[in-house]
C-alpha cells in the first residue's frame, strides 16, 4: 500500500510516499523557520503563507523523486490537527482537493499519532526490523511531552504528560533566554557542543515521586536566575554560555530520561523504548536514555528528518490505522487545531 503523506501544521511544509507504513520512497520538506530565527518564535499569519508557496514544488517533488505516478498511490493521509489553523488548513484543502480530483480515500491523521509511528520508517535502502510491542515511547515535541505505553499501534495508554511546558518548548524558551536562534533545540544543543554540563546545576524535577508526568517551567526560570547571577558576579555570556546551554541540556535530558526510567520499572514487560518528536534528535538525549536504561533497547527514529516534522510519519501512522481499524474511522474528519490525542482511536 503506498500512502501520500501531508503535513502542514507549523513551520514545514512536507509531501511523502511511504509503503506498508515503513520503507520512505521520498520525504520532502521545505521549511519556513529562518525566516523566525529572529522573531524568537513562529509567526502564523507568515507560516501559513509560506505553506501556500512551498506545497505545489514538494508535492511534484515528492512525486518525481518516488518515481511513482498518481495510479500508485492508494491513499492521501493529512496532519487534520493540532496546529497552526492557517497552515494546517493548507494541507487539509490541498488533500481533499487532491483527493477529489485523483479519486483517492484522504484519511485524517492527528499530528502526534504521526510522530508514535516515526521510529519505524526506513529510510531508502535500508532493511526495516520487526515491531515488538508493548514498547514505552516518549514522546517529545514543541508542543506535548507525552509517555505512552502501547499494546499495539491503535491501543495505548497515556502514563504521563507535562504539566506546564513541553520538551521543546524548554529548549525554545531556554535558547531564546540566552539569546540564541529559534528553533532553541538545535542552537541550544550547538552552543553545548564542548561545554562542561556539569559547570551549573539544575534541579531535578519529581525527583522520587511515583508518577510519571514532567515539568519543564521551574528548569527555565532556573536557567533564568542562574544567568542574571552569573552576570551580575562579572561573568560575561559568550565565555559562560558552552557550559551554561551544556548544563541546562543535560538538566532537561535527565527529566526525561528520569521518568523514562521510573516507567520502565512499573511496566518491566516492555520489549523497548522508543523517543520520538523533535527533541528526540537530541545525540544527549539519546546517549543519556541508552546509558540510564542499560540492556533494554532505545530506538530512535533513523533520520534526523523523521524527529522533526515530516509527512512520511503521518503517511506510516495512517497504514497502521488502516490495517489495525479499517478505513472508515478517519475518512470523516475536520481540521482542527487543538485536538486532543485522547479522541483519537487509541
Ligand atoms: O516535532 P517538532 O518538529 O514539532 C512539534 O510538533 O512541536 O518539534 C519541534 C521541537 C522544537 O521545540 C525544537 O526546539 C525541538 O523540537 N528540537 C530539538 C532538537 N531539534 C529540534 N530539541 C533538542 N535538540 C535538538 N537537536
Ligand atoms: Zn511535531
Amino acid at each position: 500500500m503506498h500512502v501520500l503523506g501531508i503535513e502542514t501544521s507549523c513551520d514545514e511544509t512536507s509531501v511523502a510516499i511511504v509503503k506498508d507504513g515503513r520503507y520512505v520512497l521520498s520525504n520532502i520538506i521545505a521549511s519556513s523557520r529562518d525566516l523566525f530565527a529572529l522573531s524568537g518564535g513562529v509567526i502564523p499569519e507568515e507560516a501559513a503563507r509560506q505553506q501556500v508557496e512551498c506545497f505545489l514544488p514538494v508535492l511534484d517533488t515528492c512525486l518525481e523523486q518516488s518515481g511513482l505516478s498518481w495510479d500508485s498511490i492508494d491513499a492521501i493521509a493529512v496532519t487534520k490537527g493540532p496546529g497552526l489553523l492557517g497552515s494546517l488548513l493548507v494541507g487539509t484543502v490541498s488533500a481533499r482537493t487532491l483527493g477529489a480530483l485523483r479519486k483517492k480515500p484522504v484519511l485524517g491523521i492527528h499530528h502526534t499519532l504521526g510522530h508514535l509511528s516515526s521510529a519505524w520508517l526506513v529510510p531508502p535502502g535500508e532493511e526495516a526490523e520487526p515491531i515488538a510491542f508493548p514498547l514505552l515511547t516518549l514522546s517529545a515535541s514543541g508542543g506535548h511531552s507525552d509517555l505512552w505505553l502501547r499494546e499495539s499501534h491503535t491501543r495505548s495508554t497515556l502514563l504521563g504528560k507535562t504539566r506546564d511546558d513541553a520538551a521543546g518548548e524548554a529548549f525554545d524558551k531556554g535558547a531564546n533566554l540566552l539569546g540564541l536562534p529559534y528553533p532553541g533545540g538545535p542552537s541550544l544543543a550547538k552552543a553545548a557542543e564542548g561545554g562542561d554540563e556539569n559547570a551549573f546545576s539544575f534541579p531535578l524535577p519529581f525527583q522520587g515521586e511515583p508518577h510519571l508526568d514532567f515539568s519543564f517551567s521551574g528548569l527555565k526560570t532556573s536557567l533564568k536566575y542562574t544567568l542574571r547571577d552569573a552576570l551580575a558576579s562579572g561573568k560575561n555570556l559568550p565565555d559562560i554560555l558552552p557550559d551554561l546551554s551544556a548544563s541546562y541540556q543535560l538538566a532537561i535530558c535527565k527529566h526525561l530520561s528520569d521518568r523514562v526510567e521510573r516507567a520502565i520499572t512499573q511496566h518491566p514487560e516492555v520489549h523497548e523504548v522508543q523517543v520520538v518528536g523533535g527533541v528526540s534528535a537530541n545525540k544527549r538525549l539519546r546517549s543519556l536514555l541508552q546509558e540510564r536504561l542499560g540492556s533494554v533497547c532505545v530506538r530512535a527514529p533513523r533520520a534526523i528528518a523523521y524527529c522533526t516534522d515530516n509527512a512520511a510519519m503521518i503517511a506510516g501512522a495512517a497504514y497502521f490505522l488502516v490495517q489495525e481499524r479499517g478505513e472508515s474511522p478517519y475518512i470523516c474528519w475536520e481540521t482542527e487545531s487543538s485536538l486532543p490525542l485522547s479522541a483519537e482511536a487509541l
